[in-house]
């Protein structure tokens, strides 16, 4: 056969159905595999939609089993041939009833022996799979993974398209301005000596889009952050970020609220909640001890701090006593499967560092009608064992956790713990997207080294209730405008509605020690913008990356990026980042040598 193009092509190797039976065809794809069943030579043609089985027959052409023969894995063919039904179908393929009894073939290229096979299941390492990435994105579960990355970047744009969202482009290449995450520089070789940064996100331009006139902007933007990568953090990532003229928290809530449920409608999905619910930071911290709850069980927190007080038990009197906080958590019915040894392994877990570390962790079960077994129920008068078990509401078989800490350490390790008991007792169905609304979020926190930085930018807008509260020694308790979406207990985006009164942004500025020099200096070009007519507005952005992540089930963002950067941020099959040549650093003013010794 000459050789063939697509133009030639009757189908692609998921096309073939009985309706196709005695039809010829023309496919092309990699060999998936062969199998010599002495007489006949059965190859699985595989490309992105599928896999067909073509039969070689020894007793029709010996030239053609011969050429065949000497195929290997990955090779790139076009066949031609009848389809025919298959003796036994293969229900585990779309085109299980069918194959192609094959009359030519046309090798377009040879492949050599992969590092690994390309198939689903591989115990190849990560290493590998990132350096023959080509490889890796042939299996059919990558493949599956960007075909549906693919379709959710589409159907965002078809929705926000259909909501009158405009799709604008801002620059890669920015300022640098410091504060919010840490930037890469690119340096200018028409200005020798100067940077661009790379924009961590589209954030400053897309409230000058708004001053600009253009009162839906939307774009799949590419943000760059120098942040150490982990599973669910890359160098580059893509946002889905919008921003709304005239709006205020609810309505952005409300589009971004549309977005995702028409989303998940277009790809099949639903949500556990027609509406999402809401919580404000305080009750996401008080009753699962993060801001980003995963709603898909129960398991909440309970803060004890009251009951621990007259509890006759020593360690949680002198912790309230201390300003700890302490928290329990009710395992409703299930205490006879936590065995000593199970409890024994959660009390080390919770001592760990990266889960608390907690001091300790303190367990009760009911017995009966209100009696409590545990290692400090002796301390406890029958009466307090009633009244606690009234207060939460316990019966027999019901098991308490307790924790009793620094606050940070009680809400991190109890929240661990909540998330781990719901494993265990196998609490997460599958299929199911818990959304959740994070609302009222504290407008600064302190930095490492004590200064108040803002908790999510500087433009966002403080809740108004809180304006006197600026500048003040209660500054600690301004509450913003801003909302979190989680999914799944994953912060999927965030957003807030921004500062458009100068005085306001004063005032904040103020508060985060950004004098008016340095205010006009970092930030001149927004602040001379606002003076010409700036429409109040809010916004958002969702991580892309991070939703396919949940829509596809991994946890891991580089299962649904198809050339991301390993946790040293290299990127494994080119080798980047590299050094440069003296030549370039020349052009770019750069001196990276290490300094000459003189003689
Ligand atoms: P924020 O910094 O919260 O907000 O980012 C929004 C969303 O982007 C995703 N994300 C990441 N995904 C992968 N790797 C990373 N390193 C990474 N960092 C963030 C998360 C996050 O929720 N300009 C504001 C938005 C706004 O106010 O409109 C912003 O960038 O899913």
């Amino acid at each position: 056969m000459e050789k063939p193009t697509l133009r030639q092509r009757t189908h692609d190797c998921n096309g073939l159905r009985e309706e196709h039976i005695g039809e010829g065809a023309l496919l092309m794809g990699w060999v998936a595999g062969i199998r010599d069943w002495g007489g006949a030579l059965f190859l699985d043609l595989r490309d992105r939609y599928g896999i067909t089985q073509v039969v070689f027959d020894a007793s029709r052409d010996k030239e053609l089993l011969d050429r065949v023969s000497s195929l290997r894995s990955e090779d790139v063919v076009a066949v031609t041939g009848a389809v025919s039904k298959r003796l036994k179908a293969n229900d585990k393929i779309d085109t299980g009833a069918v194959e192609v009894l094959a009359e030519d073939l046309y090798v377009f290229s040879r492949s050599e022996v992969p590092p690994f096979p390309v198939r689903d299941e591989t115990n190849a390492g990560t290493e590998i799979r990132l350096k023959y990435r080509y490889l890796d994105l042939r299996r059919p579960v990558m493949q599956r993974t960007l075909v549906t990355r693919g379709k959710i970047a589409h159907f965002v744009r078809n929705i926000l398209f259909d909501e009158s969202f405009l799709e604008i482009e801002t620059p890669f290449m920015v300022k640098y301005t410091p504060g919010g995450a840490r930037n890469f520089m690119v340096p200018s070789r028409l200005q020798p000596g100067m940077v661009y940064a790379l924009a961590e996100s589209p954030q400053i331009y897309k409230q000058l889009l708004m001053v600009g006139g253009y009162d839906r902007y939307y774009q799949l933007a590419k943000c760059f952050r120098d942040e150490d990568p982990r599973l669910d953090r890359q160098l580059e990532f893509t946002q889905i970020d919008l921003e709304m003229s005239f709006a205020d928290d609810e309505d952005v809530m409300d589009t971004v609220e549309r977005l995702f449920v028409r989303l998940w409608q277009n790809l099949g999905l639903s949500f556990t909640e027609a509406t999402f619910p809401r919580l404000t930071w305080q009750e996401a911290m008080d009753r699962y001890g993060t801001d980003k709850p995963d709603m898909r069980f129960g398991l909440p927190h309970v803060i004890l701090d009251d009951f621990a007080r007259g509890s006759g038990i020593g360690i949680l009197e002198d912790a309230v006593a201390q300003g700890r906080m302490v928290k329990g958590l009710v395992v409703p019915g299930r205490a006879a499967e936590f065995s000593r040894k199970i409890l024994d392994e959660l009390t080390a877990t919770v001592r760990r560092e990266e889960v608390g570390p907690a001091k300790g962790l303190i367990w009760l079960k009911v017995e009966g009608s209100g009696e409590l077994k545990g290692p400090v129920a002796k301390l406890m008068s029958p009466e307090i064992q009633t009244a606690l078990c009234d207060r939460l509401g316990m019966h027999d078989g019901d098991l308490l956790f307790i924790i009793a800490d620094e606050p940070k350490i009680t809400h991190k390790a109890m929240d661990f713990l909540r998330r781990d008991l719901a494993a265990r007792l196998g609490l997460i169905g599958a299929g199911m997207f818990a959304p959740l609304w994070v609302v009222n979020f504290p407008m600064f926190e302190r930095s490492e080294e004590g200064q108040w930085v803002s908790s999510h930018h500087p433009f966002t807008h403080p809740s108004p209730a809180d304006l006197p509260l600026l500048n003040t020694p209660r500054q600690g308790e301004v509450k913003s405008l801003a909302y979190d979406l989680v999914i799944n207990g994953n912060e999927v985006g965030g957003g807030s509605v921004r500062i458009h009164d100068p005085a306001i942004q004063a005032q904040v500025f103020t508060a985060l020690g950004i004098g008016d020099e340095e205010a006009e200096r970092l930030f001149g070009f927004l602040l001379e913008a606002f003076r010409y007519g700036v429409p109040p507005h809010a916004g958002f952005a969702a991580g892309l990356d991070r939703l396919v992540m949940i829509v596809t089930g991994t946890d891991s963002l580089r299962d649904v990026i198809a050339f991301p950067k390993t946790v040293s941020g290299t990127d494994a099959m080119t080798g980047a980042p590299t050094a440069p040549g003296a030549p370039q650093l020349k052009e770019l003013g750069i001196s990276l040598a290490p300094p000459q010794r003189s003689v």
